[in-house]
């Protein structure tokens, strides 16, 4: 896909519309890992791309036909593009952005001594993007892929770009997050086959704009804003190093035992019911129950036995604990005294009290003297009559003769109201409740997130 028909603008009420009939000319700052995958590869799809590098080496390394990086199957598709003219690179930012439409941002964001993201590079480059783009009259857009904290975009780099150009975001120029899934080692790969390409932005032109830039890319095109796109950056590979921890704690463990972690986690993966998929992975209340609590301080009380440290697997349950402590200060801070719980089993559809964190939180409450109603319609029929009976009058009496008939009577009496499980019958609440009343929802009962709702608060959204 090598043809070089023209451009064309194109006004579309008020906005400007840019339409690319073919390739883009595209610039991208920094030669590394992620810049000289991108740039020989957008070149291979047809664009014109210029590689921009203070580094010296890479700059002539890449205009010699050479990839500054190593990486299976980039040397070939530089040296191809190189020859065939698509591909070049500079040092010299203006000359850069003066000839392209569009800009990535790949430079490094490595890490300062004390844990923070060093972000020299990047607002160097986007400094001098600026100043370039002063002597430019088209609209240019900037694309970010360094991988860089939520808030960013926005909070620094907008400015930065409007206060050095002299230019309006959305008027000038456009700039959006585009973060970047390629794995080293099969980089190249990972390009042509992202699981998605994620764009955060805000300015429709400038979605279009990339829209065009991916033409290529067989892979779902998804816009959002630009926080969420940087935080599903880090949620994603913070996941995968969570994913690693856990394979090789439980390896450890699996080996210390004389089991093969192999065919233990080739079973495992076979689930793909409740442990490879969306199962669990909903942010909302800690978890309880007979098993999972009792579980894991089984096997780790099992591994120190077998002199083994699995730190990963050790701070779970007091991660556990402070979700719990989480909502009890989200309940303490509305200085009111009077509180409905909606829900006291660990979750929606039984009556099963053991270990239920709703049991913790009420606990916790009666202990500062909070005037306390509960309404679980499970848990009151196993007090009447259920195989639980037994348990709630001896182990939570105290909590037993909270519990209301109904979950008006909890509603007539709550300042605040405080949603345990997903139980269906408490979606009810939103509409008896009144506008003061002050609702903490701990499993997102609410699929909009109560942005509708008057004092209303998700303990993790
Ligand atoms: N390496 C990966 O596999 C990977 C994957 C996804 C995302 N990321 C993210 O992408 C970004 C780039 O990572 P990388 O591994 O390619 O970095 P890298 O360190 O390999 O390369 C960065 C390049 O930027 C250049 N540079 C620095 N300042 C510059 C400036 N002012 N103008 C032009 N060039 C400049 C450097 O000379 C260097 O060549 C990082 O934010 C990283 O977190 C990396």
């Amino acid at each position: 896909m090598c043809k070089r028909l023209a451009r064309a603008s194109e006004v579309s009420g008020r906005e400007t519309r840019i339409v690319y009939e073919d390739d883009m000319k595209i610039s991208i700052f920094g030669l590394g890992y992620v810049g000289t995958v991108t740039s020989a590869c957008f070149a291979r799809n047809g664009h014109e791309v210029i590689g921009v590098d203070v580094n010296p080496l890479k700059v002539a390394l890449l205009n010699d036909g050479k990839s500054p990086i190593v990486e299976d199957e980039i040397g070939d598709i530089v040296q191809a593009q190189v020859q065939n003219g698509r591909l070049r690179a500079t040092a010299d930012v203006d000359g850069a952005i003066a000839d392209t439409d569009l800009s990535l941002i790949c430079v490094g964001t490595p890490s300062n001594g004390n844990g923070s993201l060093s972000m020299s590079s990047v607002l160097n480059v986007t400094k001098s993007i600026a100043l370039a783009l002063r002597n430019k009259s088209q609209y240019h857009v900037v694309v970010v892929r360094s991988t860089v904290v939520p808030g960013t975009v926005n909070r620094q780099l907008i400015p930065l770009l409007e206060r050095e150009s002299g230019k309006r975001l959305g008027a000038g120029f456009g700039l959006c997050f585009n973060p970047e899934f390629l794995r080293e080692g099969s980089s190249v790969r990972d390009f042509d086959a992202p699981p998605f390409t994620l764009v955060g932005v805000r300015e429709e032109v400038t979605a279009d704009m990339v829209r065009q830039l991916y033409a290529e890319i067989k892979a779902p095109f998804l816009t959002t804003s630009v926080e969420v796109a940087e935080t599903v950056k880090y949620a994603s590979n913070i996941y995968h190093a969570l994913k690693i921890s856990f394979a090789n704690e439980l390896g450890s463990y699996c080996k210390a035992l004389g089991v093969d972690s192999h065919e233990v986690m080739d079973i495992f993966f076979q689930d793909a019911k409740l442990n490879l998929s969306k199962a669990y992975l909903r942010p909302g209340f800690a978890f309880g129950g007979s098993c999972l609590p009792k579980d894991l301080r089984a096997l780790l009380y099992h591994a120190r036995a077998h002199d083994l440290d699995l730190p990963l697997l050790e701070s779970i349950l007091p991660s556990n604990e402070l979700h719990v402590k989480r909502a009890v200060d989200m309940i303490l801070a509305q200085g009111k005294r009077k509180v409905g719980i909606l829900g006291l089993s660990f979750k929606a559809g039984t009556d099963d009290l053991r270990e239920s964190p709703l049991v913790r939180l009420t606990e916790t409450l009666l202990g500062k003297g909070y005037d306390i109603r509960i309404y679980d319609r499970d848990v009151s029929m196993a007090r009447l009559m259920g195989g639980n009976k037994e348990y709630i009058e001896k182990e939570i009496p105290h909590l037993s003769c909270l519990l209301a008939r109904s979950l008006e009577e909890v509603v007539d009496f709550a300042e605040v109201i405080v949603i345990g499980n997903s139980n269906k019958e408490f979606g009810e609440v939103f509409s008896k409740r009144r506008s003061e009343q002050v609702v903490i929802d701990l499993v997102r009962m609410l699929a909009d997130s109560g942005k509708s709702q008057p004092n209303y608060h998700g303990v993790c959204w």
